[in-house]
């Protein structure tokens, strides 16, 4: 059985983009494999506080070392980290918002990305001391923005930094591979109307189509699309 978790950053409950994306994607992941295992995390709704110099310390301190006080500084962090070393599929449904994470997805990343939980550091690794902990994972971003043309080449080639994070993230501290990095958009959101409508239209059409794929795969070979090297 899959284990997916959905991170929903959309600040808008309802009539949110990303949010009807993830659900299409889910919807379409059940007609392959229903017993699925969905978890969701709307950190859209329930911003996770921002890490604090307590928490900093806490995270720096070997575990037995730990205070209660540091315990406790680390207890929403720990859940979080539970919830995506249990998953097998990261799902975040994540618009742009000023060129980047939304402010609520920046705090969930920065209580997860835990030493010790998620990643090593060692020095002995030379220029690149950090080495994910984890792996084995597949990673989906749906994402929509108001604007457009943020593909190489477009008229915003490099003003978008939402996906390109999301894919470092991804590939070097969550420990998914680049093959399993997925990422679609609907664009045009403010300025509606018919470049809108198609966008939206094919960005759906998309997220049904990889819930599918990716359920499939992962029902065939019962692994990710590759197992790290
Ligand atoms: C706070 C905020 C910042 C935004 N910043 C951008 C931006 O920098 N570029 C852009 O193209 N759209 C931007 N948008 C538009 C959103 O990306 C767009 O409305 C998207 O559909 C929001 O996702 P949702 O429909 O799931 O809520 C912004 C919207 C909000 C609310």
């Amino acid at each position: 059985m899959t284990a997916l978790l959905r991170i929903d950053s959309s600040a808008r409950p309802t009539k949110s983009i990303t949010r009807d994306l993830a659900d299409r994607f889910i919807e379409s992941w059940r007609s392959v494999e229903p017993e699925v295992k969905v978890v969701t995390r709307d950190v859209g709704q329930a911003p996770p506080p921002i890490v604090t110099v307590d928490w900093i310390s806490a995270a720096f301190t070997p575990y037995e070392e730990r205070t209660e006080a540091m315990h406790e500084a680390l207890s929403v962090s720990d859940v979080l980290v539970d919830e995506v070393e249990q998953a097998d599929v990261l799902l975040f449904a994540a618009p742009l918002y000023n060129y980047g994470l939304p402010a609520s997805l920046k705090s969930w990343v920065d209580q997860v990305v835990r030493i010790g939980r998620v990643f090593s550091f060692d020095l002995n690794r030379g220029d690149f001391p950090i080495e994910s902990t984890l792996g084995g994972k597949s990673a989906v971003v749906l994402s929509s923005w108001g604007e457009f043309g943020f593909h190489e080449g477009g008229p915003r080639d490099g003003w978008n930094h939402l996906i390109p994070h999301l894919k470092t993230l991804a590939t070097k501290v969550f420990g998914v591979l680049d093959d399993d990095f997925h990422a679609i958009a609907s664009e045009y959101q403010e300025f509606g109307g018919d470049r809108h409508e198609h966008s939206l239209e094919q960005a759906r059409l998309a997220a049904s189509q990889l819930g599918r794929e990716l359920a499939e795969y992962r029902l065939v070979t019962e692994t990710p699309l590759k197992q790290p090297g």
